[in-house]
Order: structure tokens, then sequence, then C-alpha cells
């Protein structure tokens, strides 16, 4: 059944690329969420990803408190194709035109295969968009605050296995060296961390070099004798297989979409691995963006709502164990609850019905 309030699809006018907008919820607000711009081997897997992107947006803002709601879009592109910078800005006001046309029902923001610049691209055509570059108004990059909301996340798994936030003395191994793995890498090797890293791009060596880690293949890497394996490369790392090759205590990361099915959160709590669901680890960079950019807030206000991640994962691991669940069963409950209370709290009893879907 598709729980989704609008899915838009358009062949794009110039590029002639699938353009693919869902919005999963508005009950807390308009909907916002990245665009992806990324290789898929049938463009029905961009629609795929764009449905569970969207519902895990409407799950990060819930649990966030923010007043947003999910969606996602996804630009199919095929297998091989390489963009060339017209080209791209092509696909950019394509994707632009779409999003312009839902009227504000969703915004727009970087996400793997995009940047601050391309946002630049989009708001040319639509004001629906964040994270432009700061010489244009907007928050510029998220990458730095998803990174500083993971070690936030990082430091209360932490606190709960060994009694100290600090990651001094931990080994962690990091998957995917990108904007956030680098960023966040950084980070932990300033907060006296041990690590071990992979990408599959073996020119992230130097990074890897930089930090002084230990490099392995992305297959070895989910086995390794660390404390804490962090997901920042893209989804699915966590199947009923890998789970099973886990030799860690917790994994806690900002990559979207880390299970492969909803029971492996269940089979990692059968091991007594905490995993912090995503949608929570990885939500400092939206924080960041919707307060800055929405609310208005200043500088240290936003850092000390990406900070709060903390606490929610503390709240979140307390309410797990009191009622014997995992942390994804506790988030997925104060998602519904806050979803609830929205729609409780709304007037209009016809609201589901503006929807065309
Ligand atoms: N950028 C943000 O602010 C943000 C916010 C929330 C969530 N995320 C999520 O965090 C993850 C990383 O985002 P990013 O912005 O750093 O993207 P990015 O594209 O900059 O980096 C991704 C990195 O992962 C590597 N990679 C891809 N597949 C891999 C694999 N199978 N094994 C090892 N490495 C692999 C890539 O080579 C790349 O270096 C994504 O899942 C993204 O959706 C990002």
């Amino acid at each position: 059944m598709l729980d989704h309030e609008q899915v838009v699809m358009h062949t794009g006018r110039r590029s002639r690329l699938p353009v693919i907008v869902a919005v999963h919820s508005t009950a807390l607000g308009p909907a916002a969420g990245g665009l992806r711009l990324w290789h898929y081997a049938d463009w029905r897997d961009g629609l795929t990803d764009a449905l569970r992107l969207s519902a895990a947006m409407t799950s990060k803002f819930a649990v966030a408190g923010l007043s947003s709601g999910g969606g996602k879009a996804v630009v199919a592109l095929p297998e091989g194709l390489e963009l060339r910078p017209d080209r791209r800005r092509d696909v950019l006001r394509d994707a632009a035109e779409v999003i312009a046309s839902l009227g504000g029902a969703y915004a727009t923001g970087p996400d793997v295969g995009t940047g601050p610049a391309d946002m630049a691209v989009i708001g040319e055509s639509t004001p629906h968009v964040f994270c432009r570059p700061k010489d244009l108004g907007g928050s510029g990059d998220s990458s730095p605050h998803t990174a500083q909301g993971t070690l936030a996340a990082l430091r209360a798994v932490s606190r709960r296995l060994y009694g100290t936030s600090s990651l001094a003395g931990r080994r962690l191994a990091v998957i995917g060296l990108g904007r956030v793995g680098a960023g966040l890498a950084r980070l932990l090797v300033a907060d006296g961390a041990t690590l071990t890293v992979t990408d599959i791009d073996p020119g992230k060596r130097t990074v890897s070099d930089e930090l002084g880690a230990v490099w392995q293949s992305p297959e070895e890497i989910i086995a390794a004798d660390v404390d804490i394996v962090v997901p920042a490369a893209l989804g699915s790392v966590l199947t009923r297989q890998t789970s099973a090759e886990l030799r860690c205590r917790a994994v806690v990361g900002p990559a979207n979409n880390q299970l492969a099915t909803p029971d492996v959160a269940d089979l990692l709590h059968q091991r007594d691995i905490i995993w912090v669901p995503d949608f929570v680890a990885g939500a400092g960079g939206v924080i960041h963006a919707i307060s800055t950019e929405l609310h208005h807030v200043g500088a240290d206000d936003a850092r000390a709502r990406v900070d709060a991640i903390e606490e929610t994962v503390d709240h979140l691991l307390d309410t797990a164990q009191h009622h014997g669940r995992t942390p994804a069963q506790a988030a997925g409950e104060l998602a519904r609850q806050r979803l609830r209370a929205a729609a409780d709290a709304t007037s209009s009893p016809t609201t589901s019905l503006d929807h065309p879907l």
C-alpha cells in the first residue's frame, strides 16, 4: 500500500531523464529532503529509493521535533552516464521545475550526488530550496553538521556502553569517506579514537593516511574487530548476513537506509549490538538547515539543536531498555506519537483528501 501523500514523476523536458519527487507526509509541515542524483540500473530503483528515503525523512523530522514533513527527490541516471556541466544544469533545471510545480509542498536540499552549488541552480527557478551557498543567502554544505550530529549520537552510545561520552581510545570502523564520512573521521581522530576505514574509491586512501587510519576493503570492514561500526556510505549495509558477521558492540552512522530489511534491527538487538536508527544519527544536517533557514536561529542555537541529538539518543536508549524494545522501535513509536499529535491538532478533517494519491 502506498502511504505517501504525493508522488510525482516527470521526464525532464531538457534532460529526458526521470525526475521523481516523493512527498511522504506534510502532517508536521511542508515536506523537505534532499535531491539524490545517482546511477540506477533501472529508474524504478530510483523510485523505490525516493519512496523509502522520503518516509525516513518524515521520521527524521518527527524524532528531531522539527515542524517539517518528509520528502525526497531522485533523478535516476542510467548506469555509466557521466554528466557534462551543461547537461547537469539541464537536469537541475528539470528538477527545479518539478519542485516548483508542487507550490511549496516540498523543498529540496543536497543529498548524494548534489551539493550547495547545485542548490544555487535550483534556486534560480524556485525558492523551495535549502543549503544554497552562504554567499547566496543559504546555509551552505550540510555535511559538517551531519557529522557533528553523528558524533553526538556516538557520544550517547559510548556513555551507555563505556560510561563516558569521550571516544578517546575507542576503535571505530568508518565505512565511506565522502563529505560526511571524512569530516566525521576527522572529528573522531581529534577526540582520540583509533580508526579503521574504507571506501570503494581507492583515491580516499589519502584521507586514510592523513588520519593515520587502517585501510580495509569494503567487504572486510564489516567484520573488523572494533567497538563501533559507522556506516557513512550508501544504503543497505546491514543485511542478515552482515549483521551476523559484526564483531562490534554498536552501529551508529549517518548513512541513510542502512537496514536491508527492517528485521535486521531485531537481529542486531538479539546479538546485543546497539543500532541507532540512521534517521536519528544522520539528522544533524537537516536540523541545522531547517533551524537557520526556516526558523532563523543563530549559529550557536543551531549547533545546540544538532548537539541535542545526544539527548535524543539517550532518551531512545532509555525508553528501549525500559520497555524491552529496540532503539528502532522506540524511535518509530516516538515519531508516530508526534505525527498523531499533529494530526489531532489539525482542524480540517479533509486534509488527507487534498492530495492526489
Ligand atoms: N551530506 C549530508 O549532510 C547527509 C545528511 C544525512 C545523511 N547523509 C547520508 O550519509 C551518507 C554519506 O553522504 P555524503 O554526503 O558523505 O555522500 P558522498 O557521496 O560525499 O560520500 C559517499 C562516500 O561513500 C563511498 N561509497 C559508496 N558506496 C560505498 C561502499 N559500498 N563501500 C564503501 N564506500 C562507499 C563513496 O565513494 C563516497 O566516498 C549517505 O547515505 C547520505 O544519504 C548525508
